[in-house]
């Protein structure tokens, strides 16, 4: 029989040592150890349920209670590191408490596996992590907003096929990304609520006969719902998916985002140019002033998107309950949170180096002939049908082409030939400006409407605003203050 000994929790009907080779293959360590906190607080919460049961006595808890609160407590001024030969963050903790308080430790185990454990440790975790990308997001959000705020009134063209197509304001090009990202908080936050469920209690796979009160754990975590059975409970990892998911797809959008800005900062566009705080040089070509950071958002979209890939075929063939593919969940999660959260910052930062030529937009609605739609409408609206209208206004492009000159700039008299009856009323209709803020219709790019959008947009972001001060400071951290009030309260 093996002895409890430094790198294993388990060991009894085994003869000889684990290789190191196969540890080093099997380990998680290096990259769960960020667990470590969270893991601890949900220790703490199991040994206070242990002891609140009556499962363990006070004299067997207490110690186990006040050495994962230093544990803890030395986590979060950096003097404990966690590192050693152990299999996984969980594995660590147990040996560490061994180390300080001898075999007490023992019982901390008691009617909890790593399966429920590991579990419930990520879902503290991802919430956490799910509550800070929220607010870097609603920081990103709040500039756009703002410089939407800015540019009512800036009209530039709208695009459809990356061709010139009808004159939209900034602010209301700005809002449409706004509203992309405000939908992806929307899907982090309802990725928060999902994994707000508990698993402990499960244990392996099967419960415990030991008369354990799950939903009181849960409770000391500040979850309010217990998995309604133990086998999904340490099968689930639909936490973990839909969390990547929605930072995969806050990446597809700011990739979108991305992309804009490199065109614009093109000087094929020249719609806009990087402050040189965000922007990098070549080490050949002294001209050149690289958008290299929106690229690599770019860029790492596709990363994240590999990331939520990878994890959901992990999970396809995964018979219930648990199985060590599962471990192959974390490394995708950490790097599609921490992608997102890097790029989120960064594009925040660059958005308020983005300096917009709005002359340069403006002018670009000079060519193009933009309001033809326009001009079809407002024959339209004098009764001519719009198929009709549509080819009067091809026309009038035609006329104006061969003259060189903008629609707006024809001759009535020029048109007479073609059967286009324009007067100065309509011409002056169909400059730009005029038609833009003719678009009346909701959601559309007219001062009215776009003024009515900041208003919700900003009301949005309060919402926001108020759901990040609500779970921040996340309620482990919580648990973890008031642990000691807590133990006050057991008789
Ligand atoms: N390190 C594992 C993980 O991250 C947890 C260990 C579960 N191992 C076990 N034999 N049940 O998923």
């Amino acid at each position: 029989m093996r002895p409890p000994d430094a790198t294993s929790l388990w060991g009894g009907r085994f003869d000889s040592e684990l290789d190191p080779a196969i540890l080093g293959f099997t380990g998680s360590l290096p990259f769960d150890a960020r667990l470590v906190r969270h893991d601890l607080i949900a220790s703490l919460a199991h040994a206070r349920m242990l002891l609140e049961t009556e499962i363990v006595s006070r004299a067997q808890a207490e110690p186990i209670l006040d050495g994962l609160s230093e544990m803890l407590a030395e986590i979060e001024e950096g003097g404990l590191v966690v590192e050693g030969p152990d299999e996984d963050v969980h594995s660590w903790i147990e040996r560490t408490l061994r180390a300080r308080i001898g075999p007490a430790a023992g019982r901390l185990h008691t009617a909890r596996s790593r399966n429920d454990q590991v579990s419930i440790a990520l879902r503290l975790w991802v919430r956490e992590e799910l509550a800070a990308l929220c607010a870097s997001l609603s920081v990103l959000l709040e500039t756009w907003l703002a410089q939407a705020t800015e540019h009512v009134e800036s009209w530039m063209p709208g695009y459809t096929h990356l061709q010139r197509a009808q004159p939209v304001s900034l602010a209301h090009h700005l809002l449409a990304h706004f509203w992309a990202l405000e939908a992806d908080a929307g899907r982090l936050r309802a990725a928060y609520e999902k994994a707000g469920v508990s698993p402990l209690g499960a244990g392996a796979l099967a419960g415990s006969r030991h008369p354990i009160d799950p939903h009181r754990s849960a409770a000391l975590l500040g979850l309010a719902d217990v998995s309604p059975n133990s086998l999904l409970a340490v099968a689930d990892r639909d936490y973990v998916a839909e969390a990547t998911f929605a930072c995969a797809l806050l990446m597809v959008h700011l990739s979108r985002w991305a992309e804009e800005v490199i065109l614009w900062t093109s000087h094929e566009f020249g719609f806009a140019a990087l402050s040189d705080s965000v922007a990098q040089g070549s080490s050949l070509m002294p001209q050149k002033k690289n958008p290299e950071a929106v690229e690599l958002i770019r860029g790492k979209s596709g990363r994240v998107i590999g990331d939520l890939t990878g994890l959901l075929a992990t999970l396809k063939g995964l018979p219930f309950a648990y199985n060590s593919d599962l471990q192959e969940d974390k490394e995708p999660l950490f790097d599609a949170l921490g992608t997102a959260s890097g790029s989120v910052g960064a594009a925040t930062q660059v958005s308020r180096g983005l300096m917009y030529d709005t002359e340069r937009m403006r002018s670009a609605l000079e060519a193009g002939y933009l309001t033809a739609t326009d001009l079809a409408d407002l024959l339209v609206e004098r009764g001519t049908p719009f198929r009709e209208a549509h080819a009067a206004a091809g026309a009038a492009v035609r006329e104006a082409e061969a003259r060189g000159c903008e629609l707006w700039q024809l001759d009535p008299e020029d048109l007479i030939g073609t059967g286009v009856a324009l007067d100065a009323e309509l011409l002056e209709e169909i400059r730009p400006e005029a038609a833009g803020a003719a678009r009346l219709s909701h959601g559309g790019p007219s001062p009215e409407r776009v003024g009515e959008q900041l208003e919700e947009a900003a009301k949005a972001l309060e919402r926001l605003g108020r759901w990040v001060e609500a779970v921040l400071p996340p309620p482990i951290y919580r648990v973890h203050l008031e642990g000691r009030l807590l133990e006050e309260e057991v008789g």
